[in-house]
């Protein structure tokens, strides 16, 4: 089966191939690093092996679920933040239509819930909820994130007014930690069913784990497939130790090259939309992992030739503080062409008979080589296409260059201590508890 690829050839006015030869021994002692767990927060690299060590009863008990909610659930709602809710969203929103919708489906159709606080998005949630049949998924690895915690609340007491506390129970399934935190206390005092995300596993290294895992088979999706593709990215990923040879030691060694010469952003942009969650759980992944100590890449995004027309501007001759990275899918999963159109009053017959990924991936090549010209370095991943094995490479592909490229950075990547900080102020000023001065 064929893999993502990593294309460097718009690099070569930023890096040179002797740049690159001398970063590789610290590439490589970096990944020595991550697969040997002696670097920092080494007791979070349960993620390495999963896609090979996640126990089949696992998954069997997920299609289990599946096949049990589905026929009575129009809307299943994912309750969780962060890690525990973007890897998923990225996977379906990457692989659903974009004008999915749950009266077409025949699976259950994901919502989203315990991301936001806003009053006017759970008053409409609830109105949805009043109307249709469904199930939860409530995830929080440490169990008592505000954010969830509060969504959880309002959903549980509308879906037990609703089907009355027993049936409710049996559409709500909590995955968290397999000892600690208010979200273990609940499922085992209400008897939900109960994933647990291993001690091992940060939360936004999760998605591989019943936390990604339940909902995109929910969704309809093959976590077989999902699975398979991210093994065998490991295995590249391990096996290798040739930056050429290794697409996820080049990313990490480019990146961090980049950075050195003063590149502090980095954008990852699309041309096909649906792939926008992926760049919203990559920048969690980036972000959260080196972001710290005053240091680290700002991950940003942009979705093409959307965005070309409100940042394009910007990139093209703004402060030159950013390099691209071009997520390409090679084969679009259908065909459209132009028509003809006798008249040709809009000027555009000499596109009769393309079709718009030509169109598109012409845009893509247009858009590189301007921005090169403007003095930006261009990194490209090939994506074959978008499907479930792909996107499970992908995923183990940032991943794993994630570990590398934070220990380049020298940083501890499976840390967060940041996201306490306003924490801390909101409980103050909400009055909990111990949280007064
Ligand atoms: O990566 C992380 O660990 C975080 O972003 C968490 O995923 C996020 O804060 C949600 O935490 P929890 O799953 O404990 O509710």
């Amino acid at each position: 089966m064929s893999s993502i690829q990593l294309h460097k050839e718009h690099l070569q006015q930023f890096i040179t191939s002797e740049e690159l030869s001398n970063i590789s021994k610290e590439t490589l002692a970096a990944k020595e690093t991550l697969i040997s767990c002696t670097g920092k927060g080494n007791d979070f690299l349960g993620w390495i092996d999963l896609p090979k060590t996640l126990s089949p009863e696992i998954v069997s008990s997920i299609k289990k679920d599946v096949e049990v909610l589905t026929p009575k659930s129009k809307l299943f709602v994912v309750v969780g933040i962060g890690g525990s809710y973007l890897g998923a969203r990225a996977v379906i929103e990457a692989l659903q239509s974009e004008f999915a919708s749950m009266e077409k489906s025949d699976h259950p159709y994901v919502i989203y819930a315990g991301h936001t606080l806003s009053e006017d998005y759970y008053h409409q949630l609830l109105q949805m909820l009043d109307s249709h049949d469904y199930a939860v998924a409530v995830i929080s690895k440490s169990g008592t994130t505000t954010e969830p915690a509060v969504a959880f609340r309002i959903i549980k007491a509308h879906l037990e007014h609703k089907y009355g506390k027993a049936n409710a129970a049996e559409r709500i399934i909590a995955i968290t930690d397999a000892r600690r935190g208010a979200l273990h206390d609940i499922a085992q005092q209400e008897g939900y069913q109960t994933y647990v995300i291993p001690d091992n596993v940060g939360g936004r290294f999760s998605v591989l784990t019943p936390v990604g895992l339940l909902p995109i088979a929910m969704a309809g999706y093959d976590i077989d497939k999902l699975l398979k593709g991210a093994c065998d990215m490991r295995d590249i990923c391990i096996n290798n130790n040739t930056l050429e040879d290794n697409p996820a030691l080049m990313y990490a060694a480019i990146r961090n090259l980049l950075y050195r010469k003063g590149r502090k952003v980095e954008i990852l942009e699309n041309f096909v939309p649906n792939l926008k969650y992926i760049s919203e759980w990559w920048k969690q992944l980036y972000g959260e992992s080196e972001g710290k100590e005053g240091k680290g890449i700002l991950p940003h995004s942009l979705s093409f030739t959307t965005d070309l027309h409100s940042m394009g501007q910007y990139v093209q001759e703004g402060e030159r503080l950013m390099f691209e990275t071009v997520l390409s899918v090679a084969q679009p999963h259908n065909r459209v062409e132009i028509p003809m159109d006798a008249q040709n009053l809009d000027g555009i017959n000499y596109l009769v008979g393309k079709s718009l990924t030509e169109i598109n991936h012409n845009a893509e090549l247009g858009t590189i080589l301007a921005h090169v010209d403007g003095g930006v370095p261009v990194l490209r991943i090939e994506v074959p296409t978008v499907d479930e094995y792909v996107l499970g490479q992908l995923i183990y592909f940032f991943e794993f260059a994630c570990g590398v490229s934070g220990y380049m950075l020298g940083v501890n990547p499976f840390d967060q201590p940041g996201v306490e900080a306003y924490k801390k102020n909101m409980f103050r000023l909400l009055g909990k508890p111990g949280y007064e001065k």
